[in-house]
């Protein structure tokens, strides 16, 4: 094992001063250092990488339990299935995934869907150019989760600030406290009228399910919901953003693609692998172990590397290249075991709909050569901005009665 590095050592930024590009860093850590101790506020443990001792560490949920998460996100948002094990994880897990399952997701979801991205796109589609984060990608899938929550649709922008302040927690702990409480005070009008009336929604299941003959308390609704915010804001964004980047820089793949729907499942898989939007996931052993030979004590707090474990070339042949004809069944972009991404499938649904809206809108898409565009960031990664150029739309001419 290396002496003792901060990140910022390491990669040379943070969340607020987005890393362009980590993975040289990460393969000669897998090389030289697969377990890297860890020092600095908020990331203290032991950096894995390889994929190997990543998946292992995932999918042994009894030795590595998710506790590791109550010091961190679990300090803004209140506890939440992220960091419970066990029994507790799987009877709260239940009370969220039949409205995330794939039945949850047909009926009237994908029209909504399919409104809530051409309305974003009407905004532009005749300007022959556009932002597509600021202008698409940021929004939509928020704007699509507010109505699965049954939150009004206008207040999605206040909570994805909130969201995305949550999540700083790590870079701005003051930000990331008044946000939780300010969602915290979202919410509360929201419960209180779910407990009168239940509507059906996300929102009125968790107000009225009981666990082993008990209710939920207001504050572990708050807590849930601000995961499911999170979870729902900061993911699927950075997905739709990180495959467009992929297409506009593989122009062939791009036509290829137009010409052929059927490649959107590659192109999101390859672009989770390569990119994929959740980098670093924590856990704890609870008993003393070894990994790639290194001794851990009990309690060690381990940061594992997603991000690291899907280019590592023991798995991935040219790992750094993005190839949609690959086989991408060993990524672990959504993790892997029990706590395995409960939100998979909407993210893959709403991802396609955003793409194909986007692919037969805005024809002879192309990055804008004067523009800026770029996947930055470390434990979350996309593009900050994503400059595009295309064949504007006719303005539509009114005919006056
Ligand atoms: C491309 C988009 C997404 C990616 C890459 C992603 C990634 C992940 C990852 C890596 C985990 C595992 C965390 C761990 O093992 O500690 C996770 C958990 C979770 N995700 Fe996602 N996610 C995405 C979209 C979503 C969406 C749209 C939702 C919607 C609600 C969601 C809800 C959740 C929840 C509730 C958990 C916690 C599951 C548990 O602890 O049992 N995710 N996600």
């Amino acid at each position: 094992m290396s002496d003792t590095v901060t990140l910022i050592d390491l990669f040379g930024g943070n969340e607020s001063a987005p890393v362009p590009d980590p993975y040289s860093v990460y393969a000669r850590l897998r090389r030289e250092s697969p377990v890297t101790k860890l020092w600095g506020t908020g990331y203290e443990g032991y950096l894995v990488t390889r994929h190997a001792d990543v998946m292992a560490a995932l999918v042994d949920d009894e030795l590595y339990s998710n506790k590791a998460n109550t010091a961190g996100i679990g300090f803004v948002i209140g506890r939440t299935i992220l960091e419970m094990d066990g029994r507790e994880h799987t009877k709260h897990r239940q009370l969220i995934t039949p409205y995330l399952a794939p039945r949850a997701l047909r009926g009237d979801l994908p029209g909504r869907m399919e409104r809530i991205a051409h309305e974003l796109i009407d905004a532009f589609a005749r300007e022959g150019r556009a932002d597509l984060v600021q202008a698409f990608t940021f929004t939509f899938p928020l704007r699509v989760f507010v109505t699965i929550l049954g939150l009004p649709v206008e207040d999605y922008e206040q909570v994805h600030r909130w969201a995305i302040d949550l999540t700083r927690v790590g870079s701005d702990p003051v930000a990331g406290m008044k946000a939780a409480h300010k969602l915290g005070k979202y919410f509360e009008p929201v419960i209180e009228s779910r407990r009168r009336e239940p509507t059906g929604d996300m929102v009125s299941q968790l107000v009225h399910a009981e666990i082993d003959g008990e209710r939920l308390t207001d504050a572990e609704v708050t807590s849930f919901l601000r995961l499911l915010v999170i979870a729902g804001a900061e993911t699927t964004y950075h997905l739709i953003g990180n495959a467009m980047t992929a297409l506009l820089t593989h122009p062939a793949v791009l036509d290829e693609v137009r010409a052929n729907r059927e490649l959107l499942q590659p192109v999101m898989d390859e672009t989770l692998r390569w990119e994929g939007p959740v980098q670093l996931v924590w856990r704890e052993n609870v008993r003393p172990t070894t990994i790639a030979g290194y001794p851990l004590e009990a309690g060690s707090r381990l940061l594992l590397s997603i991000g690291s474990a899907n280019r590592d070339p023991e798995v991935f042949d040219r790992p750094d290249v993005w190839d949609i004809r690959r086989d991408t069944s060993s990524m672990l972009a959504f993790g892997v075991g029990r706590h395995f991404c409960a939100g998979s499938r909407l993210a893959y649904a709403e991802a396609r709909v955003a793409l194909e809206a986007l692919l037969d809108r805005l024809p002879n898409l192309r990055l804008d050569p004067a523009g800026e565009s770029g996947i930055v960031g470390m434990a979350f990664r996309g593009p900050e901005r994503l400059d595009v150029r295309f064949d504007p739309e006719p303005r539509r001419t009114t005919v006056a009665g």
